[in-house]
């Protein structure tokens, strides 16, 4: 913790300067990550009454206007900065729970109750409001200027494909350690010991990285995964080890694809979302894209992952901080690169 008391002597207050900058604010700080789209919850969670919910740092309201849009706006009222998430959506419009002065879609105060109807509401009465898209069943959220598009995922396009949504849980680690996380597999025979991992080969064959498509930057590789249990449903394959062919990649700042295909034909694609919340807590959810006959229940398909990610989720919260970011804070071998790559960019895109 920091000392909320004040340094006593200069050793004592350099102290507590590294402790702060150790605990310090590189993600949320940073005004070059409000330039992109952020998921910051799943599209079915956002119904009748607004809902919460934080990105780097932003404490924001998401509701619903009357076309059914999302929308997205600090969630601090601007008469005395009640929690405007508290309240309720009347005809669209956002009524804030404490004297229910009621805003627009566009923000704008359109009702104060305790003035007559001559009286208009003061023009500053104008909520602070945020870039919002609906895609993949997720609503993303862009708190600046946007400077990519939300990343395409090929297979959403294709009909032969369907798509389950999981909920958005929320991770005690740094959106930058599961993008890291997420790139590599390296773990897979160490982490993921009671799901797919144990027959893997820990040796990684050299790769190239590459451009896959338009959205995602990475890398093909092949490995033997188990198939025990809730794999059976993921594969379709009742064989105890399955093989498949792989792709992991990356879409700035911090998503993550990763596209499966088993020797059947059967494709499985997995989005892998990361969202700083802050610095040290993050948003995760997954999306499943599947060229399968769509007779499997989404449950039963997607439970093997959700066990998958628990397994990524308890070492990631056992990892200090925010991952070091410069290039040679950390060590890395050639089974890294995707990782490195991936960090080399975010740096530069933060301007760090
Ligand atoms: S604090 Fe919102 S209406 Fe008064
Ligand atoms: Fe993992």
């Amino acid at each position: 913790m920091v000392a909320t008391n004040p340094p006593r002597t200069i050793s004592e207050g350099i102290f507590v300067l590294l402790v702060f900058n150790s605990m310090g604010r590189i993600l949320s700080d940073n005004a070059e990550l409000h330039n992109y789209w952020y998921v910051v919850a799943r599209s079915a969670d956002l119904t009748a009454a607004p809902i919460s919910a934080t990105l780097l740092g932003k404490q924001m309201v998401l509701w619903r206007d009357e076309t059914n849009a999302v929308n997205s706006a600090s969630d601090r009222c601007p008469h005395r900065e009640a929690v405007l998430s508290h309240g309720r959506v009347e005809d669209g419009c956002l009524v804030c729970p404490y004297h229910g002065w009621t805003f627009s879609a566009g923000g704008k105060c359109v009702k104060v109750p305790s003035s007559t109807k001559d009286i208009p509401p003061p023009p500053k009465a104008q909520l602070v409001k945020f870039q919002c898209s609906e895609k993949y069943g997720l609503i993303w959220v862009c708190l600046g200027t946007p400077k990519l598009p939300i990343p395409t995922i090929v297979q959403d396009a294709d009909p032969s494909f369907r798509r389950i949504n999981t909920i958005v849980d929320k991770w005690k680690t740094s959106a930058t350690r599961m993008t890291d996380n997420f790139l590599d597999m390296t773990h897979f025979p160490f982490v993921h010991t009671t799901t797919f991992g144990r027959a893997q080969d820990t040796v990684v064959p050299k790769f190239e990285l590459s451009q896959l498509d338009e959205s995602w930057y990475g890398f093909f590789f092949e490995i033997d995964a188990n198939n025990e249990s809730g794999g059976t449903a993921v594969s379709n394959s009742s064989e105890s080890v399955v093989h498949r062919k792989m792709t992991t990649g990356f879409n700035l700042p911090f998503n993550v694809l990763t596209t499966i295909k088993y020797s059947s034909g059967l494709q499985h694609i997995l989005l892998l979302i990361s969202t700083p919340i802050d610095d040290l807590n993050s948003y995760f959810t997954f999306v499943v894209w599947r060229n399968d006959d769509f007779s499997i229940d989404a449950e039963e398909i997607t439970r093997f992952d959700y066990a998958i990610g628990a397994e990524d989720k308890r070492m990631l919260e056992t990892l200090p901080g925010v991952l070091l970011l410069g290039q040679t804070d950390l060590v890395s071998v050639q089974a890294d690169k995707c990782s490195v790559e991936w960090r080399r960019r975010l740096t530069s895109l933060m301007g760090i």
